[in-house]
Formats: C-alpha cells, structure tokens, sequence
C-alpha cells in the first residue's frame, strides 16, 4: 500500500528519502511527506499529490539534517490532503506507518477526552498521540513498545522523537519492513526497490518485531525487550525486479497479494462477539437498511462480476431482491429505480465513467446509493452517500485480481449488515458465516501453494484456440470471471456459461479441440455438474475441473484436476477464482503477452 523509507547516517537525509520514495512511485500514491531531524529539532514537509509536488516545495525550503523518514500514503482513513499526509506528530514524537488500525476510533475518543486534538482524520495520528503519551521521561523504543501493546491492527512503522537524534524506532505486524544494512549508515524502508541504490543486504523484519536504527548499528528486539536475531540476506535482484517484489509480472504478486489484501478488507470490521459487522463510511442507520424494498447493483467488468456474486450473498442473508446491471446498460434503459432502492456501484478504479453515471442517475431518481470502491476518496465514493472501501491496496495489473476478491469480500460484509439489520440473518447463523469470511484468507492461502499443479495444466492446454468456463449458482460469476481474465491477458477466446445453460446452446461447440473449464466442488449442484461434465466428455471436449482433492468421481470425468479447499458456499467464489487468475497468468505468460498492460485495455475506463 503506502511506502515508507527511512535514513540513518552521515549523509543529507532528504536527497536519501526523496529517492527512496521515488523508487515506490510504481505502486501508486496520492501524497507524501517528509520528516529531518537536524539534531536540534524535526522539521516535517508533506504535500497532497506527486513527490514533484513535494520536491517543488523542497526547492524554496532547507530540511537539514542526517536523520529521517519519508512516506508515500495510498488514502484508506480520510481523503488525500496536506493534513492526512504523513509524517503525523504530536508533542517529541514524529512517525509514518502503513497499515490500517483496527481500534483507532475508540482510542481516538478516549485520547481525545483526555484533551488531545487531532489534525487529520487518519488512524495514523492515533499512534503518534499513544506513543508521545508514553513518552514521558521514558526512551522512544519504550515508548513505542508500550503504545503498540494497545492497539490492534496492522502496521509498519518508522518512528522519530525530538529527544533522540540519532535513532529511529521501527516496528511491524503484518506490514512488511525490511532493513537496509550500509557502511556507517543504515535504512529501512517497506519494500526493497526503495534502498536497492544503496545497499544488498537486507534484515526483514518479523512480525512483532521491533529495531532501532543508528547510524552504527541496529538492534531488533521483541516488543518485550528480549534480543532476537534475524539474519541478513544478499539481495541482487534488478530494479524492476525488486518492483514486482521478486515476482514476473504484477500481476503475479497481485495474486499472491490476495490473503492479506482480503485480511485487509475484513480488519476491524468484523465484530466477533455480537455477530455482526461495523462498516464506519456506510452512513445508512439500521432503520434505513431495514425499509429498503430492493438492491440494484452498477458496475463494469471484473467488478459486475462481483456484483454477481453479491446477488447471492445479499440474496442468501438478507432475503431482500438484488438486480445486477451493467454500468453501460444501465443508465440507457429508462431504469426503474427510485426511493426504497439502494443503488450499489462497484468499481476499483472509483472513476469507471458508466459506473459513475449510473449512480448519478440513480440518485437523480431517488434511490440511496452506495459505492464499493478501492480508490479511496475517487469520484464514485464521492458522489455516493455512503462508501464501503475494499481496502485491497494499488492494483496496478490492468487484469484486476485482489480487487475483484476484495470486493467480494466488502459486499459479503454488506449483505451480513443487511441481514442483521432486517432481522433475516440470526445471530448463529451471522456468527457461522463471519467466522468462515474471516477463515477466508487461509483458504487463498492453499490454493497459492498449489500454483505447480495449476502452472502444468496452463502447459498442457496453452495452445488450445477455445475455453469454455462453466458452474453452477454463486460460481457461475466466478466462469465469467475466469473466461475474462483468459480474454484479456492471453487474447485466447474464452466464454463465461451457467453449467444449465450448456444444452441450450453452448454444447454444439464442444469438440476434442475445446477446453471446458469447470467448477465442481461438492455440495449443492455437485452432482448436476458432473452430469455436464460426462456430456462435455461424451463429446470429447477436454475437461479441467475444480474441486476438492480425492474426489474421483471428479477424477474420472476430468483430464485435469485442479485441487480448492472445501469452503461455505458463500464464501467458495473468492477461493475458486484463484484457479482461474492463475491457468490465466501462466497460459498467457506461455504465450509472452504483455500480461501487465494487455493491448486495447486500459486500467481505468474514465470515458464512455
Ligand atoms: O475500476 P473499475 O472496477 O470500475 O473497472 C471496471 C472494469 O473496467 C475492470 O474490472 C476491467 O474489466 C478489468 N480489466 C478486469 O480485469
């Protein structure tokens, strides 16, 4: 998500950190800031936009010093400005983090009883305030310390105090901080990319992990106090590798990204103990929820998919009717949409331009609208009255992967929102189903670990010209998913069906020469499915089935087997489309496509 670099040694800081930043630019940013200590006091710059922004500024003003941090903030809590920048300070202490705090509205009204105000609206601050409360007269890395055993949550932090001008205080959960060790200086910064023009030795840290940095040395503790020792590594990875964190393609690490991306989606949000879910920008009270007559879902894309998906979760929980439209379809059908209905557009990239004027129509019409967004503060959330972020970080890969997840991930909360609120969804049963979205990411964690066998049957059906995906009920968007990500990267033609539909139509292409991928995991519609798949075989179409491990009934019907854990049925779709993205990627990479930037195709569609 957002960078962090920091310097320690007898250089300039400020040249150190700006290119640091610089070197984080490609994960996308929409603010940054810097902090020098000059030995006497710190002085901090940040600027709402790019690091051009901020070296402009840089230019008519001194940031002394040999000392510093340096941050580039992707939004989650509060819109990019100069105020919601890091670095954040309060009273000695001055820090950058990454991350997302779990209880930073409780423990900002507790702080802010006791009279400390607040100047920005990120969780951020929350830190600078508790550490600089446990200051006192104590040394920052106690401080620090101290301060972490209260919050709950994900961070990476890098963190300077007035006091102390020869140190900064690191520390990390979740957020990945790697140390950077140089002859009389040492760095640390969030990813690699960030130091590789300075050094290829390398500490990363772990997770409850916590380092002060000198310019002599570092010393890495737990948040106990007790030595740990991690070992340096040699890193001699090219730039542009170290930008995809070792990885081919984006892409790539975009999948691999989605355990944490969804574990990000869901922190804090879920309330364990009363079963239900706390979404903060959702803005619609209970009673809103609870008169609602219908849901309309707008969205283009990978993101109508996830709307798809959302029909049966919001279905399924809340027993309240959902539609789900196209963007570019919607807003030219004359729509029957009005009050009672709440319009839900869904977009990663916030600007998709038919996502955007289907909500304005919408809301021209009367109806409540909301908008599922990963870009923080983009114009569908602006224009929407209330906001459920993703939360899934910047997706560069145009083929959208850990957004699509994490989207489905958001809605999945909605629709228990929804159902608590309309008294559909019983407490056991809300609880069930939470417990199984917050088992979720282990689940995507299996199927990455299974990416060989997935990389073998890319091989083997790399040259096949046709693809057919098919399933049955809440995976039937999955097909259609799986069937456009093959279309976008690999240009290999490839059709979305429901597993019903093959006889109507679809099963007069079937042949040896096509490929039918299909989802087939046990449970309702199983067997169905297997009926389809000895139709597809008694036609000599090449079978490549999804489902569980040591199922040969599957076995026997299929060429290929491709293994996902057993999972809900609401909780399936975000664990069967990791197969999809992967026999994708690695078809396409076979093929030598530029999987990154698929010719014709634009991140973001900002124009009809
Ligand atoms: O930014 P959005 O989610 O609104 O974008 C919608 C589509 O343009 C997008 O999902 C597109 O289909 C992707 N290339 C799919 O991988």
């Amino acid at each position: 998500m957002c960078g962090i670099v920091g310097y320690a040694g007898p250089r300039e800081a400020t040249p150190i950190l700006m290119e640091g930043l610089s070197r984080l630019e490609y994960r996308g940013y929409d603010s940054a800031g810097l902090a020098v200590h000059d030995g006497a006091d710190i002085r901090i710059l940040r600027s709402p936009g790019k690091l051009a922004r901020l070296a402009g500024l840089l230019e008519g003003r001194q940031l002394p010093g040999t000392l510093g941090i340096g941050h580039t903030r992707w939004a989650t809590h509060g819109p990019p400005s100069e105020q919601n920048a890091h670095p954040h300070a309060s009273g000695d202490v001055v820090l950058v983090h990454n991350g997302i705090l779990e209880n930073h509205a409780e423990l900002r009204r507790a702080l802010e009883k006791k009279g400390r105000r607040f100047t920005s609206q990120t969780d951020t601050e929350v830190f600078a305030h508790l550490i600089d409360e446990e200051l006192g007269r104590r040394p920052l890395e106690q401080a620090v310390a101290r301060a972490l055993a209260r919050v709950r949550g994900t961070y990476a932090l890098a963190v300077l105090s007035r006091r102390e001008p020869d140190r900064i205080v690191v520390a990390r959960s979740s957020s990945p901080l790697v140390l950077g060790l140089g002859r009389g200086e040492n760095l640390v910064a969030s990813d690699i990319p960030a130091l590789l023009g300075h050094t290829r030795d390398f500490v990363f840290l772990e997770d409850g992990d916590l380092a002060v940095l000198t310019a002599a040395r570092v010393e890495i503790r737990t948040l106990a106090g007790e030595p740990v020792a991690r070992p340096t590594r040699r890193i001699d990875w090219s730039p542009l590798m170290a930008e995809k964190g070792g990885h081919k393609h984006f892409m790539h690490k975009e999948i691999h990204e989605q355990p944490r991306a969804l574990a990000d989606t869901l922190t804090g949000r879920i309330l364990h103990g009363r079963a239900d879910v706390r979404l903060d920008d959702l803005r619609f009270e209970a009673a809103e929820l609870k008169a609602l007559g219908r849901v309309v879902i707008a969205a283009c894309g990978t993101s109508y998919h996830a709307g798809l998906v959302a029909k049966f979760l919001i279905e399924w929980f809340a027993r309240l009717p959902v539609e789900v439209d196209l963007a570019s379809e919607f807003r030219y059908r004359r729509p029957v949409v009005g009050k009672g209905d709440l319009l839900v557009a869904i977009s990663q990239s916030g600007e998709t331009a038919d996502t955007l004027a289907a909500l304005r129509e919408a809301k021209r019409l009367g109806a409540r609208t909301l908008a599922v967004c990963n870009a923080v503060d983009a114009s569908i959330p602006r224009a929407a009255d209330g906001v459920l972020y993703t939360h899934a970080g910047p997706e560069i890969g145009v083929a959208s992967t850990k957004a699509f997840v994490t989207q489905i991930g958001a809605l999945f909360l909605l629709a228990v929102r929804l159902g608590r609120a309309r008294r559909k969804l019983s407490p056991e049963e809300a609880g069930r189903q939470l417990e199984a979205l917050a088992g979720a990411p282990e689940l995507l964690e299996a199927v990455l670990r299974d990416e060989a066998r997935i990389e073998a049957v890319a091989r083997a059906y790399a040259q096949t010209r046709d693809f057919l995906y098919i399933a049955r009920g809440a995976n039937y968007p999955i097909a259609l998913e799986g069937a456009l990500k093959l279309k976008e990267i690999s240009y290999i033609h490839a059709e979305g069906y429901p597993a019903g539909e093959m006889k109507h139509g679809p099963i007069a292409l079937i042949d040896e020469h096509v490929a039918v991928v299909a989802v087939a995991c046990q449970g309702e519609s199983y067997e169905k499915m297997l009926s389809n798949l000895a139709e597809v075989r008694a036609r000599e179409g090449q079978v490549i089935a999804i489902g569980q491990a040591g199922d040969e009934q599957l076995g026997a019907l299929a060429q290929h087997q491709i293994h996902v854990p057993r999972a809900l049925p609401s909780v399936a779709p975000m664990v069967n489309v990791l197969p999809m993205q992967l026999l994708a990627y690695h078809i396409a990479d076979f093929h030598g496509t530029d999987v990154d930037q698929p010719r014709n195709l634009a991140k973001s569609v900002t124009v009809e």
